[in-house]
Formats: structure tokens, sequence, C-alpha cells
């Protein structure tokens, strides 16, 4: 039995999904633990579809695995009830399989317009406007409605009444209160009665895998540096996508979690604004866009693109105390020659190793290169890591040797057996 974190070690978008659709195939539980339907997870079916989920873990796709939305996630009814929709249109049955927790919170229509009202009046973060920031912040500030208030309808009239009162003050601007109103309560009867058979105390059913020695694989969203605390602040999401984050977002505690794999693309990936020092505004951050299919998966932006950045990573390593990583789209960078790493940053002359805390050194830091032979061909159907071209295999061990971290899979193309796994893999998988 084994418990496996998976998490994002750029900016979100390294491949998450596919590795949990990977990996899961071995997991008992599959779990969300923070953040909210600004997650998008891209999943190639068996039969070529595609399948993006956003809130449902994607773990959901695969038969019989239990999944579970902790407390540390926010959830909107709305888009909730659209996605198992989607799911049972596909032939995929939630019954049974899908768990809720009580203590998550609740995403209501008035944190919508308020993402959308704080994107106009103050700094511009690029967020998805799915109104994660201000339903984190009503936790935060105590004003937040969690699901079992939401399942309560006593307690949620009253709630929601006094949340819509003060929030309309500042929205009038581009909302009227009784639209507000109108659009919180319309579909609420139904809303409830849809999530309640699915609403129970997560962290019990955890207990109790943990004690049956069930293999629990922690399904992350975002990345590290999207982190509230770890990340490019202010341009982040409003929670914690750090390995550190399941802890309190699902409800186990550290000595629970056995490995912490650190998903991380060949080449780096930012959607929304904020610093990133290595993007590549260009015809080659193009060619990456379109190679790599960099759009995003839950507003369909396109990603900002650029080389990889061990000092980023280097620094997930660090704040997640990654035990291995997986590499994905390395088939991506096929035909680029040569190839770049950034190892260091340079600021006012000075050499930067570690990742800045600063805004301003973020913002301005320039990247400092190695140059790496490029490779040929297509190597998605590779499966052992010594037919790989010579010079992918350089990339692949100056990755490991700039993060200091070994790499246990590999993964090539979409689709999910497209992979190369190495040793040092989660003793369950
Ligand atoms: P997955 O799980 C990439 C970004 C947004 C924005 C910032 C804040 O697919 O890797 P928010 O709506 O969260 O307040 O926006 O965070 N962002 C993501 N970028 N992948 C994600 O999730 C993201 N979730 C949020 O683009 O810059
Ligand atoms: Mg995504």
């Amino acid at each position: 039995m084994s418990t496996l974190v998976v998490i994002g070690t750029q900016w979100g978008d390294e491949g998450k999904g596919k590795v949990v659709h990977f990996l899961g195939k071995n997991a008992d539980y599959i779990v969300r633990s923070q953040g909210g339907n600004n997650a998008g997870h891209t999943v190639i079916l068996p039969d070529n579809r595609v399948s993006i989920q956003h809130i449902v873990p994607s773990g959901i796709l695969l038969k019989n695995k239990k999944c579970l939305i902790t407390n540390g996630v926010v959830i909107d009814p709305e888009v909730l009830f659209q996605e198992i929709g989607q799911l049972k249109k596909s032939g995929i049955s939630v019954k049974g399989r899908l768990f809720i927790s009580e203590s998550a919170h609740i995403i209501l229509p008035y944190h919508k317009y308020l993402d959308e009202l704080h994107e106009r009046a103050r700094v511009r973060i690029g967020t998805t406007k799915r109104g994660i920031g201000p339903c984190y912040g009503d936790k935060v500030t105590r004003l937040g409605i969690r699901v079992i208030d939401y399942i309560t309808p006593h307690i949620f009239y009253e709630l929601a009444s006094r949340n819509i009162r003060e929030k309309s003050v500042i929205l009038k601007k581009i909302i009227s209160r009784k639209k507000i109103e109108y659009e919180t309560y319309k579909n609420y009867n139904k809303l409830r009665n849809f999530i309640k058979p699915f609403v129970t105390d997560t962290s019990l059913i955890l207990e109790k895998a943990l004690k049956e020695k069930k293999n629990i694989l922690f399904e992350g969203a975002q990345g590290t540096l999207l982190d509230l605390d770890f990340g490019t602040y202010p341009y982040v999401t409003s929670s914690n996508p750090v390995a550190g984050g399941v802890c309190t977002g699902a409800g186990i505690g550290p000595t629970e979690i056995d490995i912490v794999l650190g998903v991380t693309k060949a080449y780096t990936t930012r959607v929304g604004s904020g610093p990133f020092p290595t993007e590549l505004k260009n015809e080659l951050g193009e060619l990456l866009r379109k190679r790599g299919q960099e759009y995003g998966a839950t507003t369909g932006r396109p990603r900002r693109c650029g080389w990889f950045d061990a000092v980023i990573v280097r620094h997930a390593v660090r704040v997640n105390s990654i035990t291995q990583l997986v590499l994905t789209k390395l088939d991506c960078l096929s035909g680029i020659n040569p190839l770049k790493i950034c190892y260091a940053y340079r600021y006012k002359g000075k050499l930067i190793k570690e990742f800045p805390s600063s805004r301003e050194i973020q913002a301005n830091a320039e990247p400092v290169y190695e140059t790496l032979p490029g490779f040929d061909g297509d190597i998605k159907g590779i499966t052992d890591f010594n037919k790989l071209p010579i010079n992918a295999r350089r990339y692949f061990r100056r990755i490991e040797e700039l993060t200091g971290r070994k790499i246990c899979i590999i993964s090539l193309g979409r689709k999910r057996d497209e992979v190369i796994v190495i040793d040092n893999i989660p003793p369950w998988f």
C-alpha cells in the first residue's frame, strides 16, 4: 500500500491528467484535494475520445476507482452537475464511486461576478473567471458557504442572503442585486438534491482506506508556481497546489504521504499573466504551442510557451519534497535544434541560482541558458529508454542533474500508454 501525490512543478498544464490516468490503474482511491474547476485535466480514452475533467477527479474515467473531492476543493454545483451529466452521456457512472466532502466550499454566481470585477479593477491576473479567488477569499474571511451548509436550506438561505446583501454593494457596477438573487436561487433545489447523495465526511473514508492499506493517489491541480505561498505572487491561484496542500486539503497528516511525483513538461508553459523568464515570444514559441497543442483546457486561451526552466523546477523539488519526476511531452521537442535549458537567472549583473521572491526580480530576470544538441524523428511509439535518440537521452539526463531528482517515467504523446517507464517507480505501480 502506498499514498502517492501527483503535483505540477511549473505553472500548471504539465500533463497531470495523463499521468493520473496512467498510474491510477493501480490505485483504489483517486482524490482531488484543492483548487476547483479552474483545472482542466485532459485524458485521451482508449477509443481516442478526449475527456476533460475540471472538478471530478480524472480517476473517474478508470473502472471501479473510488473518487473523492475533499474539503480543500471549491465546488461550483452547476459545473459539477454538468460534468457528471457529461460523464453519464459517455457511459461513465459516478454512482457509489464519487464522494464529496461536507466541508468543501461552494462557488456561487456572485463569486464569478466578483472574479470578473477584480480582474477589471485590480491587478489583472488573467484568472479563469470561475470564481475561485473570491470563493477562497470568503473561506478565509469566514463568510464561506460549505457543502453541508448548502444542503441545509434554512442555513443556506440565511448565509446566501447575507452575502448577497453585502456583495451586491460592490457588484452594482456590473449586476443588480435582484439578478444575483435570481441566479443564486433559480436552480438551488435541483442542485441541492443532486449533490446531496454524494456528500459525506471524506476524511473518514481516507482514514478507513489507510487502515485497510489501500493505494491512494492524490490528483494535483494547478502547479507549484501558481501556489499562493510559493508561486509568482500575486500572479497565482488562491489555493495551495503544493504537496503540503494535500494534508490540509484532504485531512491526512504528512506522515501518511509516501511518494511525491512532480510532473514536469519538457519545456515550460503558462496561461494568464505574470512573470515567465524563459518565455519565447517568437516563432519558436509558436512552434511549441502548435506541437504541444498548448491551448487552455478550461478557457481555450493560447498558452505562453518557453524553454525548460530548471530554476523553477528545482524550487518545486524543494517546496514539495518531490521524490521523483515524471517528464512529459518530450516528443514535442523533436526537430528543434539546438535545445536550451535555463539553469540560472541574471539580474543587474548578478547570477541568481534559486527562484527569487521579489516580484521585481521575477519580472526582469534574464534567463541564463546552456545549449544542448537537438534530436529528430517521431519518438512517440518508443517504450525502451535506450531506443531514444542519444540527444533526447542527454536532454533527459541534464534535467535530472539540474533538478537533483531522477525521472521515473517519460510521457510521449497524448495516449495513456505512450510512456517509457524507467526505474525508481512507485512500489505499487
Ligand atoms: P491545471 O490543473 C494552468 C491560472 C490561471 C491564472 C491563475 C489564477 O489544468 O494545471 P484562478 O482562476 O485560479 O484564480 O486563476 O492561475 N490557472 C491555471 N493555469 N493550469 C491550471 O490548472 C490552472 N488553474 C489556474 O490561468 O493565471
Ligand atoms: Mg490543464
